[in-house]
């Protein structure tokens, strides 16, 4: 086996985003697009020489050439050993799991997470360090710097390895491990959760349905739910792993879920309902008749966590990302431990976790996860959900009830603006920044400013600073808009717009949150001049 060198030229823009690196599939398809960007990580790492690294992806179009393409690359780079997932599929919080269990210096993951995948869609590529988690900003960074440099690439002239079968093989002298991912999942699974109770929460003849969409998480979900914890087959939708997602958008939300929604929506809907998206990590909660937004859903877990035998002796602390509700910063006072506040994305969780300071880490974005890896893990939160329900023996509309009686309600919602002319939404940021000093004190409406400012972050494990992390208006009253320009997209740009309001105990707990939010809409967008600028009057994404 040769190893070849080739020469290349560095390419433009690959500078990793909120989670990793994400582009259009055609664009990682070019000839040695996806080469160059591995390698620069490979280099930016300090090579792979001697190293193990797990691989593998959600299974969207392009997962399999590009895993083939990784693995001969590490082997011609030296890597001792590569852990592939079975078929090249592995969920983001799978994957966490096994770079931590195992001991790897740390994971390749393929992912676009919940972006429609196919020829014309996406694709993505993001490196995790050896916590399992994804790599910090000090790495990304290096790897961006890298990629500007990057001049050559090796690979091996071999032909592509059958990953069908759990076997152990070799690539030149490169140790292959082709492993089911769901295995070891299951099992930590097993030792998180209360599966007695659980398994008699379903033959008491509690319903559910989770929608798998298509996504990487089907064979993990029909393991858990129908064969471990004895749900009805069927239970699983969508359960079969597609390289298109069934020509849908894996995005747990009412948007893209909307076929399940309706359904526990409907009089003889089940009990309880859940979705993850394309790579695993995200979740959709929503009981008969209630939808859980996101920053509830997380609210809900702290507060309920200890009836879990894995958190029984309570949580160290919470930590969620900064346009995420304050919904758990009450349940945090309520039990004495501390919140942090950190920017868009789970990297931001990983020193905290590290450092013992939270157990639990939740985004608005439907992502919940804990210290049992290092990434968001959607079936992990629906479990502790059905944990929960299966100790209380309440509906989900009633413990959220309970619990907004208990803490009062965040009123929430995120209105997305897609596909913007680039130019026009920096503009937009651009403008509103200047004027982020003066908006103290104005009204809006009904709305009075009391401050802006724009986040920025110091991590109080290890010191780093992240500046420029969304602007923020706050107004009277506790309400307050988020602004930020998404890192994931790849059409354009996106604006995400994020609204709150708090209602207290004694409150009305029941208005419909867009309803509730009106009035903080209006201000929002007479502040920005979103309509003017943008052509647009209403956000393509409501969630
Ligand atoms: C989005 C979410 C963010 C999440 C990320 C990766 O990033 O908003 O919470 O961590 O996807 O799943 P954004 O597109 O907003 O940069
Ligand atoms: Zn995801």
């Amino acid at each position: 086996m040769t190893i070849l060198t080739y020469d290349c030229t560095a390419f433009d823009g690959q500078k990793p985003g909120t989670s990793g690196l994400r582009k259009k599939t055609r664009v990682f398809m070019k000839p040695g697009y996806l080469e160059c960007f591995v390698q620069s990580i490979f280099n930016a790492i300090g090579g792979v020489a001697g190293k193990t690294l797990v691989v593998g992806g959600d299974g969207r179009f392009f997962n399999a050439e590009a895993i083939q393409t990784i693995l001969r690359m590490a082997a011609a780079n030296g890597a001792e050993c590569m852990i592939v997932g079975q078929d090249g599929l592995m969920s983001t919080p799978a994957a966490s799991h096994l770079i931590r269990k195992r001991g790897a210096d740390g994971g390749l993951i393929l992912s676009a997470s919940h972006n429609p995948g196919g020829i014309d869609a996406d694709f993505g590529l993001k490196f995790n360090t050896a916590n399992g988690g994804p790599a910090p900003e000090s790495v990304t960074d290096a790897i961006f710097e890298a990629t500007k440099t990057i001049d050559h690439y090796k690979t091996l002239d071999t032909a592509d390895i059958d990953l069908t079968g759990i076997a152990e093989t070799a690539l030149g002298d490169t140790r292959i491990e082709i492993e089911d991912p769901v295995v070891d999942y299951a099992m930590l699974m097993e030792e998180l959760f209360d599966f007695d109770a659980l398994r008699a929460l379903f033959e008491s003849g509690f319903t559910m349905r989770f929608d798998a969409m298509h996504a990487v998480t089907g064979p993990y979900a029909k393991a858990l739910f129908e064969d471990l914890l004895g749900a009805p087959d069927g239970t699983v939708m969508n359960a079969v792993p597609s390289m298109d997602f069934g020509k849908g958008h894996p995005d747990p939300n009412p948007i893209w879920a909307k076929p399940l929604v309706d359904l526990v929506m409907s009089p003889d809907g089940p009990d309880f309902a859940a979705a993850s998206d394309g790579d695993g990590d995200r979740n959709m909660i929503l009981g008969k008749g209630i939808y859980v937004t996101p920053s509830d859903s997380l609210a809900v877990l702290a507060a309920n966590a200890h009836l879990a035998p894995a958190y029984e002796r309570g949580i160290a602390g919470i930590a969620r990302s900064m346009p995420t509700s304050a919904a758990c910063d009450r349940v945090a006072d309520a039990y004495g431990i501390e919140c942090f506040e950190t920017p868009t994305g789970w990297k931001y969780f990983g020193n905290l976790l590290d450092a013992g300071r939270v157990t639990l880490c939740g985004e608005e974005s439907a992502g919940t996860g804990s210290d049992h890896v290092r990434e968001k893990d959607g079936l992990w939160a629906v479990l502790l959900w059905l944990n929960i329900l299966a100790v209380r023996r309440m509906s989900v509309k009633d413990v959220l009830l309970d619990h907004w009686q208990t803490y009062g309600r965040n009123y929430y919602s995120r209105h997305d603006y897609e596909a913007l002319d680039t130019g026009t939404a920096q503009e937009l940021i651009a403008d509103l920044t200047d004027r982020l000093d003066s908006l103290a004190g104005q009204s809006f409406g009904a709305c009075t400013v009391t401050k802006a400012d724009i986040f920025s972050y110091f991590d109080p494990v290890d010191g780093a600073q992240s500046h420029n992390q969304g602007l923020r208006i706050f107004f009277e009253g506790g309400s307050r808009a988020v602004l930020r320009l998404s890192g994931t997209g790849t059409d354009g740009a996106t604006l995400r717009v994020y609204l709150e309001r708090y209602e207290g105990p004694a409150g009305d707990l029941t208005l419909t949150p867009q309803i509730a939010l009106h009035e903080i809409a209006t201000a929002t967008a007479e502040i920005t001049g979103l309509a003017v600028r943008t052509g647009r009057t209403a956000p393509d994404v409501i969630t």
